[in-house]
């Protein structure tokens, strides 16, 4: 397994490989078991798989953990080798902001960007389809394959691939938990351990309004209010709880044929999100 940190290095590697089909796992590092099931994907899926690894500042508000996100290379990069990667791109920030961030170019996606974890982001997501499309350009891979935990952020990703004419192909691979349902987060890490048990009650909360629903209860205010008052009293402070079109994240309407429910809730010095799907 290689690793380079320049965009023509990059370029350069996968020169002789364009004939093979070329999979891209883009990362924050700091890799767990949901990172590595990408991988895996990638690699059912591709000859060659790249992953890069870049704590992306745009995507982070000035108050956010920028500063302390978890940065564990050595340790990420023994997981890579070990799944099998081929090659990971780690570029420094200026290799991605070579004018610097504020005047870079902004890419946006403003019927998904200011919505659910947008209202409490603001700005998260024109950094993240900033930097994904540039990931996208850079490595020019056949497939790109994210997780289903951020279906906020994969929604908007097909849908500026899709807008944009990007001629690669997105895949969304679903979400890998905890035994106790709790879905895998490099945020994780923030909690402590009876935090991290209380933290499973978020996916517990999505899956009974998911039960509602199938059992024909189709009150999704409620539902939500009722979601959101079990997540309080257990100490949540609760950003949403929201029943939602799956692909176009507005409430559900006659065009709506998925619901996706989702949450976010800070739990101690984490902000845990996650999601279940429900077919109607
Ligand atoms: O999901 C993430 O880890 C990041 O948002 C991504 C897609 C790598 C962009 O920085």
């Amino acid at each position: 397994m290689d690793a380079v940190g320049d965009i023509a290095g990059l370029r350069a590697a996968l020169d002789g490989q364009r004939h093979r089909k070329i999979g891209l796992v883009p990362t924050m590092g700091n890799l767990h078991a949901g990172h590595l099931e990408l991988v895996h994907e990638c690699r059912r899926a591709c000859d060659v798989c790249v992953v890069s690894i870049f704590v992306n500042p745009t995507q982070f508000g000035p108050n956010e953990d920028y500063g302390s996100y978890p940065r564990t290379l050595d340790e990420d990069l023994k997981l890579l080798a070990a799944a099998g990667t081929d090659l990971v791109f780690n570029p420094p920030v200026d290799a991605m902001y070579p004018h610097g961030q504020d005047c870079h170019v902004t890419v946006s996606v403003p019927s998904l960007a200011h919505t659910l974890c947008g209202e409490a982001r603001p700005g998260h997501f024109d950094g993240v389809a900033t930097v994904v499309a540039k990931l996208l350009n850079i490595v020019a891979p056949d497939e790109a394959f994210f997780g289903e935990k951020d279906w906020q952020q994969l929604t908007l990703i097909r849908t500026m691939v899709r807008q944009l004419d990007m001629p690669f192909a997105v895949t969304g691979v679903p979400t890998v938990r905890e035994a106790s349902g709790l879905a895998m987060s490099s945020r994780n890490n923030y909690l402590s351990d009876e935090e991290r048990q209380r933290a499973a009650l978020l996916n517990r909360v999505l899956n009974g309004i998911k039960t509602g629903i199938e059992r024909g209860d189709h009150d999704y205010e409620t539902a939500e209010a009722r979601g959101q008052q079990e997540l309080t009293a257990a100490g949540f402070d609760v950003d949403y709880v929201a029943v939602r079109d799956a692909a176009r994240l507005v409430p559900p309407d006659a065009d709506t044929h998925t619901l996706r429910i989702l949450a976010a809730a800070r739990l101690g010095r984490a902000r845990l999100i996650d999601n279940v799907g429900v077919a109607l």
